[in-house]
């Protein structure tokens, strides 16, 4: 009946798998619509912690349908390894899980011009994640690219590898490597033909649309973050998606009249890997205790996230570009113990105060947090079921940062497991 598009509000990594699972529980079909490997989604369910890079988090819950949609771009190596993880640890994926046909194909060639580049760029680097996104996106937009029903056809893959090959190897050359020869990455994609073909739908969007129609619940996964995202984002220091609830229509198809709402994923800090602007970043103590206590290294890289406090105006942002029916907040338990919280309410930029983000990357560089400060808690919260079990100085802040952020908080997360959370709406009751 309703299609429910979830997405980060803040720079990645804010919880969206633990959401989407946990929603899933009441969904029939989990979308992922954007991204790829770039992404590490993680669900913990008692002892069992798994990190999905494609697969949509709808993957633990039997019987969901997990829908790998035109917006993202697949590795098949990965993926196919991916399912296979997954399958040895009991988790049945057959016949519940598709594969558009649109979907690009990350090729080892973007993998090394990914890591060529950064390389090459030194300071400037976007610090990405080196499994090709970028240049896979840029073989899509050049029009050029690979897409997942070519693996259908060996002869047209072995011509679109040679014209992309062809086109990446003077960039590759100029910038030291070695272009792989064709030959072998054809042979690889027909190895993976008969593991992958199997899940490929012609049109994933007529399914889900059909779904839809059935009146059942679909949720549509968002990868990364809002200031991540490629038009939206901290351009040049983005990923090379739509990651907004706009990417979820066009990455999926679901058209925008059929969304009936937007759940924004948001820590009650915020963290940042790779580079570019992160005003309330913490270079201190404090930023330590946080990335220690939230275990704030990458699922995917292992890099250690930067840490910093919650940024109201970047939540005001992402709740204007996606229209947020509300926030899901995660990791407040991170935040127990502390004395005091420091929350941005806006920034001070030339001496000037600036209520919403610049969109000039200088400006953004240069902005300075303006802080309001509030009282922590010392009790543990990872049992609290209602809202109302929170201290009162963690409810304080909840609604302090509902406040500054304009957006209601619909769920508190206070763990990693799916049972700590406290959920205080469902997104499929508007
Ligand atoms: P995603 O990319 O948005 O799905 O987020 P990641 O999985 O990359 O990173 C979120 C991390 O925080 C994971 O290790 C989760 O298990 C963990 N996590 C999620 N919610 C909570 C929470 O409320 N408390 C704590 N302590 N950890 C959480
Ligand atoms: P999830 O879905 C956090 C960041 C990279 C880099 C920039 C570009 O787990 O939230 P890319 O490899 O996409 O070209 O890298 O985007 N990035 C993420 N940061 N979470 C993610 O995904 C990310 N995916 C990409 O660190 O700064
Ligand atoms: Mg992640």
């Amino acid at each position: 009946m309703v299609a429910v598009a979830i997405v980060g509000a803040q720079w990645g990594d804010e919880g969206k798998g633990k959401v989407v699972d946990l929603y899933a529980g009441s969904a029939d079909a989990v979308v992922r619509y954007a991204g790829g490997p770039n992404a590490g989604h993680t669900i913990v369910v008692g002892e069992d912690r798994v990190v999905l890079k494609h697969v949509p988090s709808g993957a633990l819950r039997a019987g969901t349908i997990c829908v790998l949609a035109q917006g993202m771009v697949i590795d098949p190596d990965a993926l196919v390894a991916e399912m296979a993880a997954l399958s040895a640890r009991g988790v049945d994926l057959s016949g519940r899980i598709f594969v558009s046909d649109r979907a690009h194909l990350i090729m080892p060639y973007h993998v090394l011009v990914d890591g060529l580049r950064e390389a090459a760029a030194g300071e400037a680097r976007i610090g990405t994640t080196g499994r090709g996104i970028g240049p896979c996106y840029e073989d899509k937009i050049g029009r050029r690219g690979l897409r997942a029903g070519d693996l259908r056809d060996t002869t047209r893959a072995t011509q679109l590898v040679a014209r992309a090959l062809a086109c990446w190897e003077p960039t590759i050359r100029r910038l030291g490597g070695e272009p792989p020869p064709a030959a072998p990455v054809v042979q690889k994609l027909a190895e993976l033909g008969p593991r992958l073909i199997p899940l490929l739908r012609s049109d994933a969007s007529a399914l889900v649309d059909g779904i839809i129609r059935a009146g059942k619940r679909v949720l549509l996964e968002g990868a990364q973050g809002t200031l991540l995202d490629i038009d939206h984002g901290t351009y040049p220091f983005v990923t090379s998606s739509n990651t907004t609830a706009g990417g979820a229509c066009t990455g999926s198809g679901v058209p925008p009249t059929k969304i009936s709402g937007v759940v924004g994923v948001s820590k009650a800090y915020a963290t940042r890997v790779g580079g570019g602007p992160f005003p309330t970043e913490l270079f201190d103590e404090e930023g330590q205790m946080i990335r220690d206590r939230g275990h704030e290294y990458g699922s995917t890289t292992g890099r250690p996230r930067r840490c910093g406090w919650f940024d109201a105006p970047v939540v005001r942002y992402a709740n204007r570009l996606n229209g947020l029916s509300g926030i899901a907040l995660t990791k407040l338990d991170v935040l127990t113990g502390l004395p005091r919280l420091k929350v941005c309410v806006a920034y001070e930029i030339g001496g000037v105060r600036r209520d919403e983000v610049p969109l000039s990357l200088p400006e953004f560089e240069e902005a300075k947090p303006l802080y309001e400060q509030v009282e922590g808690w010392k009790e543990d919260i990872s049992s609290a079921k209602e809202f109302g079990e929170l201290p009162k100085a963690a409810q304080k802040y909840v609604r302090l940062l509902e406040e500054v952020g304009g957006v209601e908080v619909s769920l508190v997360s206070v763990g990693p497991d799916r049972n700590e959370t406290i959920v205080r709406k469902n997104p499929f009751r508007s």
